[in-house]
């Protein structure tokens, strides 16, 4: 039974009561701000490529797919995250209502999520620099720009770029620099104005025969497209996580989070359709700037400059947030005793877990030098969707087990949202490949040695 011994939500709630120095300051707008930043960056930049290459043009079908999916989870996760409203992710949410054991797994795929989201968001910027750079004539050593085995026909080492980016936002993390609201209004801008960029200057160049045949790989193409193009849409879950700092979370939470995928769905759909309609889908493989490079091939250099330009700095913030995302899970297991209590330990002068910081911000710079991008984000998908079709359970499960709970915001539609959540998590999760799978089981089955063999034993709450 102790692997379902919980923290106790009242407990949770009135603790969270006493502290809540969270000032309710967000509105709708903000909150689709927030989710916007945290949404657009490898994904549409350079997932796009690999995208096209599976589905064709059709990639913009797969892409709705992927938002809608995206839509259901962030409805259930709202109504969890507004529950208990205790400043932190769903690996808290988790541990008051399903219990310990749930609680490590969703934790150890949230590593999934944000870990290996910052390997992969540097993997992109890495291209875009790159990209960036060749418009000034400089180009770096072949064998540093890519991991083994990305670029095939090429002998690559190791990733430097995308090594060197996270050794500088772990800098910046460690010694205490958190994304403020202004940097993310002034990211979030520049990032959609780059994507209107290329639809307002690419349509222009687009020759529709190239949307023919639209779908080359079939249904399959489209759905697998869909399994992969979803992590352009991880982030959404920043805007249900803020439910605590939101004046009227009935209200607005539901408007920020339809909005913010809403408007990246289009704005990927229109990217989508440009770029597939300037190059020929098949083209795009092996290409690590693809939106740039499509308006390369239309003849606008300067636009793929500034294209370039705007994609580095926009997905630095998007690494920012991924690592802080990271090392606060690690933190929040570290302190329940399900990890090392070194892990948890702030630093005297920085205030921020110094040493949890600098673990993983080598730990997961070195996977982001030395692993291909689809190889990870596929693993990030997996990851992500387990955990959300934990969270749409235990909405249903908390409804059932805490009736009489507050909720700031309430899932419309239960039982249904939170099925049609769980399905559609499951439906993408099964189009991802068989190695991702093997990938996924061997990552929990570690995680269940080191919970058997470690933190059940340490866990505060046996104590
Ligand atoms: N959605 C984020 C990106 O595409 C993770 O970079």
């Amino acid at each position: 039974m102790s692997l379902f011994r919980k923290k106790s939500v009242e407990h949770m709630i009135a603790a969270s009561a006493q502290n809540a120095g969270l000032k309710k300051a967000l509105g709708a707008l903000d909150l689709t701000f927030l989710g916007v930043g945290a949404i657009i960056g490898t994904g549409i930049f350079v997932l796009t490529g690999t995208g096209a290459v599976q589905a064709g043009p059709a990639l913009m079908v797969s892409f709705l797919i992927a938002a809608i999916a995206c839509g259901f989870a962030a409805l259930a996760y709202a109504e969890f995250a507004s529950t208990i409203p205790v400043a932190g992710s769903i690996y808290t949410y988790s541990y008051a209502t399903l219990g310990e054991l749930a609680a490590w797994i969703i934790g150890w795929d949230l590593m999934l999520e944000y870990g290996l989201a910052t390997s992969a968001v540097s993997v992109g910027w890495s291209g875009y620099l790159q990209s960036l750079l060749s418009g000034f004539g400089v180009s770096l050593p072949v064998v540093l720009t890519a991991a083994p085995g990305a670029l095939p026909g090429h002998e690559t080492w190791f990733n430097l770029p995308a090594f060197l980016v996270m050794m500088a936002i772990t800098a910046l993390l460690s010694l205490g620099v958190r994304e403020s609201a202004r940097i993310n209004n002034i990211m979030v801008g520049i990032k959609v104005i780059v994507v209107l960029l290329v639809i307002g200057v690419g349509v222009f160049h687009v020759t529709p025969a190239n949307w023919h045949p639209f779908m080359p790989n079939g249904w399959n193409g489209v759905f697998g497209a869909a399994a992969v193009m979803f992590f352009a849409f991880i982030g959404f879950d920043s805007v249900s996580s803020a439910a605590e700092e939101v004046k009227d979370p009935k209200r607005d939470l539901p408007i920020g989070i339809i909005a913010s995928l809403g408007v990246c769905a289009v704005l990927y759909v229109a990217v989508a359709a440009v770029v597939t309609g300037i190059v020929p889908s098949a083209q795009f493989a092996n290409i690590s700037h693809p939106v740039s490079y499509a308006l390369q091939v239309a003849g606008q250099k300067w636009v793929a400059g500034f294209i370039d330009l705007g994609a580095v700095l926009g997905m630095l913030t998007v690494i920012l947030v991924m690592a802080y995302g990271q090392t606060r899970v690690i933190f929040a297991m570290s302190r329940d005793g399900l990890l090392p209590a070194k892990l948890s330990k702030v630093h005297p002068k920085f205030a921020t877990p110094f040493f949890t910081t600098w673990l993983v911000g080598i730990f997961f710079g070195l996977i982001g030098a030395l692993v291909p991008l689809n190889v990870l984000a596929e693993l990030i998908n997996i990851g992500t969707l387990a955990a959300f079709s934990m969270v749409s359970i235990a909405v249903l499960v908390l409804r059932k087990t805490h009736p009489e709970l507050p909720r700031a915001f309430r899932c419309p539609g239960v039982p249904v949202v939170p099925v049609l959540a769980v399905a559609s998590c499951l439906f993408l999760m099964v189009n991802l490949q068989a190695v991702t799978w093997v990938a996924f089981v061997v990552w929990l089955l570690i995680g269940m040695v080191i919970y058997f063999g470690y933190s059940r034993r340490h866990s505060k709450l046996a104590k």
